[in-house]
């Protein structure tokens, strides 16, 4: 039962007192972000990650995210995740050999004049690509800063790997859609009509697809129905849905807009369905829809329950842990120059 799952944790919690850390993102489901040591996004776990002491990192979150916090901990701490299964869509669809191939075909094209940048979403090898070729990661809550500083490294930059963050954050930059290209790592052709020399941003033709399916309808529906309401979205959702948005930003941006509005005040939210769910319950003096009435989950985030949970940290307790998440010392090494480049700043 979930009684006797949760008596387990809290048993192999206490056991283990400050040897054991808990990060979970804001995405994860209540009953398992109960136990979290500390909540936050992207940005925050991955600092979390790099300051804390203890032995062992039970990462309630997706694959790429415990490689993150692998790669900033030292040698003597371990990290896993409850649940081998749970990664990420948008972060498969950058892979290292797709990415070696996008990288000779467009600096034979454009010369030495390009930055890649990665967004955390994002293997370690990918991130080490980045790290080697003298650029760095970026989150959602850092995006136009990394990227201002890129463009004044290189002429132009590559984004990996989603391009309605890469869109949005250069857009509002002030960078014109017109010098904004797309690269397909599966036909692995350039989409751009125009002078190659204009361009600013390679976008990578990746996306999420839980914050892909918030659309203009949706939108167009909460105005006809809530004409009160203010639309508040992740810019990981497409151009044109945050166009029409009333705002949009990262995880932490949502959640503080939200904590901060007046009572009474009404929103429809576009980004993960565990997060709106807990900001309506969290915040019964305001009126909370999600932007998507059929609400979108992400299931690799909700790979991670009970179950798996209280099953890896009753392995650790035994001594015989299970899923360790280990990236090798060359790939950690370059992977940390792109970290370091965003966190150091
Ligand atoms: P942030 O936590 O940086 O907002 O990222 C959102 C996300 O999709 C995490 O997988
Ligand atoms: Fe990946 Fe999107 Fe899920 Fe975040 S919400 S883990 S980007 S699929």
């Amino acid at each position: 039962s979930d009684e006797a799952l949760k008596q387990l944790i809290q048993n192999a919690k206490t056991e283990l007192g400050n040897d054991l850390f808990i990060p979970g993102h804001h995405y994860q489901k209540d009953d398992v972000i109960a136990f979290a040591d500390a909540r936050g996004d992207s940005l925050e776990l991955a600092r979390k990650s790099a300051e804390t002491p203890a032995k062992h990192i039970v990462f309630c979150g997706v694959h790429f995210m415990a490689e993150t916090a692998d790669i900033l901990t030292d040698d003597d701490q371990n990290v896993y995740l409850p649940d081998m299964r749970a990664g990420c869509s948008m972060a498969d669809m950058a892979n290292i050999d797709q990415t070696e191939i996008a990288w000779d075909r467009l600096t034979d094209m454009l010369g030495d004049t390009i930055l890649p940048m990665t967004y955390v979403n994002s293997t370690a090898a990918i991130k080490a690509f980045v790290g080697k070729h003298g650029g760095a990661t970026t989150t959602s809550s850092n995006c136009e800063s990394m990227m201002t500083w890129a463009l004044t490294q290189k002429e132009r930059i590559m984004f990996l790997p989603d391009q309605h963050l890469g869109r949005n954050t250069a857009y509002n930059l002030g960078i014109p859609l017109e010098q904004m290209a797309v690269w397909d790592p599966i036909l692995e052709t350039l989409i751009f009509e125009g002078d190659l020399d204009d361009i600013k941003v390679i976008l990578w033709k990746g996306h999420c697809s839980v914050h892909e399916n918030f659309t203009v309808h949706n939108v167009e529906s909460v105005r006809a129905e809530h004409p009160d309401m203010t639309i508040i979205v992740h810019p990981e959702c497409k151009r044109e849905v945050v166009a029409l948005s009333d705002d949009a930003g990262s995880t932490r941006h949502i959640i503080q807009t939200i904590e901060n509005a007046p009572a009474g005040s009404a929103w429809a939210i576009g980004t993960e369905m565990n997060l709106v769910k807990r900001l309506i319950d969290e915040n019964p003096d305001k009126h909370i829809i999600s932007l998507n009435p059929h609400m979108c989950p992400c299931l690799t985030m909700n790979r991670i329950d009970l179950p798996h949970l209280a099953w890896c940290l009753d392995s650790l307790r035994q001594g015989e842990p299970i899923n360790p998440i280990t990236v090798d010392e060359t790939t950690s090494e370059q992977a940390t120059m792109a970290l370091e480049r965003m966190l150091k700043r």
